[in-house]
C-alpha cells in the first residue's frame, strides 16, 4: 500500500492496480456517493478517466475504489518541464475543452449548486438576491463540467493518454463558468501568472466563445459560492475581493 495523497479527511492510496479514495468517518455519506455517481456517469460519455470499481467500506470507512492510473499528473509535468509550459498548457486546456464538448443530462446543474452556495454564503441579502438573479440571467448550457479541472486532476499515462480524476465536483452546465472556476482556483493557489496564461489559452482555443469578460462576469459569482468552505484567511480575503469585482 503506497500513499498518494493524504489530506484532512480522506487518504488516497495505492493497492496494486487499484486506487482507493478513503474518506473519515466524518465525510458526507452523500458526498462520497455523489463522487462514485458522477465518476460513473461521466464514464457513459466516453471521456477516459479511470474505470469506476466499487463503493466500499474499509475497516468502517467508506471507500470508492477506481483502477489506478501510472503516469505523470500535470502538475508533475509544469514542475519537471518549464520549458514546455506552452505546449502543456495548450494540452490542458484542449482536454477541458474535451470535457466540455461532452454531455450527460443527468449530472447536478451547476446553476443550481451555484444558486444554493450563494444563498449560503455570509454576503448581505441583497448582494445574494442581485447574484442569484445575474445567475438566472447567465446563458444556459448543458456541457459536462468538472468543476475542479486544475493540473493535480489530469494524469498523463506511460503511453502519452490523458485521465482526468476527481469528479466530486462535476455538474452540467456553462463552459465559460468552468473555466472561470480553474482560473479562480489557480489564483487561490498562489500560480498567479500562470492562471493568466491559462485563461488566455482558454479564450484562444474557444474562438470567441470565451472571453476575458465573459469570465469577468461569472467571477463574483463563483467566488461568492466558494465562500462557505473557505475557512483559511487569506483564501477568504481574495474571495471577498472578487465578489466585488465590477463586471
Ligand atoms: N485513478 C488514479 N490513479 C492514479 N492516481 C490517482 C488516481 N486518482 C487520483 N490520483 C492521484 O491522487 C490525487 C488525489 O486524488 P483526487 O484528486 O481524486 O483527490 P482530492 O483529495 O479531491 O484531491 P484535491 O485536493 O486535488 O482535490 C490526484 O491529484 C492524483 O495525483
Ligand atoms: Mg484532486
Amino acid at each position: 500500500m503506497e500513499i498518494v495523497a493524504q489530506r484532512k479527511d480522506k487518504v488516497v492510496y495505492r493497492d496494486g492496480d487499484k486506487l482507493v479514495k478513503l474518506f473519515d468517518e466524518t465525510y458526507s455519506k452523500s458526498d462520497i456517493l455523489n463522487e462514485a455517481i458522477n465518476q460513473a456517469r461521466v464514464a457513459e460519455t466516453g471521456l477516459n478517466i479511470p474505470r469506476f470499481r466499487e463503493v466500499t467500506v474499509i475497516g468502517g470507512r467508506s471507500a470508492i475504489v477506481m483502477d489506478y492510473i501510472e503516469g505523470k499528473t500535470f502538475s508533475d509535468l509544469f514542475r519537471e518541464y518549464p520549458e514546455k509550459i506552452k505546449e502543456l498548457l495548450q494540452q490542458f486546456v484542449s482536454i477541458q475543452r474535451d470535457i466540455h464538448s461532452r454531455k450527460h443530462l443527468l449530472l447536478t446543474k451547476y446553476i443550481d449548486k451555484l444558486k444554493m452556495k450563494i444563498l449560503g454564503c455570509e454576503l448581505d441579502a441583497s448582494t445574494r438576491y442581485d447574484f442569484s438573479m445575474r445567475l438566472d440571467a447567465m446563458r444556459r448550457h448543458t456541457h459536462v463540467l468538472h468543476g475542479d479541472f486544475i493540473p493535480s486532476n489530469v494524469i498523463l499515462a506511460g503511453d502519452g493518454v490523458p485521465y482526468i480524476v476527481d469528479w466530486s465536483h462535476a455538474s452540467q452546465g456553462n463552459a465559460t463558468a468552468d473555466a472561470t472556476k480553474t482560473y479562480l482556483l489557480l489564483h487561490l493557489a498562489g500560480a498567479d501568472d500562470f492562471a493568466e496564461e491559462y485563461a488566455d489559452e482558454f479564450c484562444r482555443q474557444s474562438q470567441g466563445a470565451t472571453t476575458r469578460a465573459y469570465m469577468r462576469e461569472w467571477i463574483p459569482l463563483i467566488a461568492a459560492a466558494q465562500l462557505p468552505r473557505a475557512s483559511d484567511p487569506a483564501r477568504r480575503q481574495m474571495l471577498l475581493k472578487w465578489t466585488e469585482e465590477e463586471d
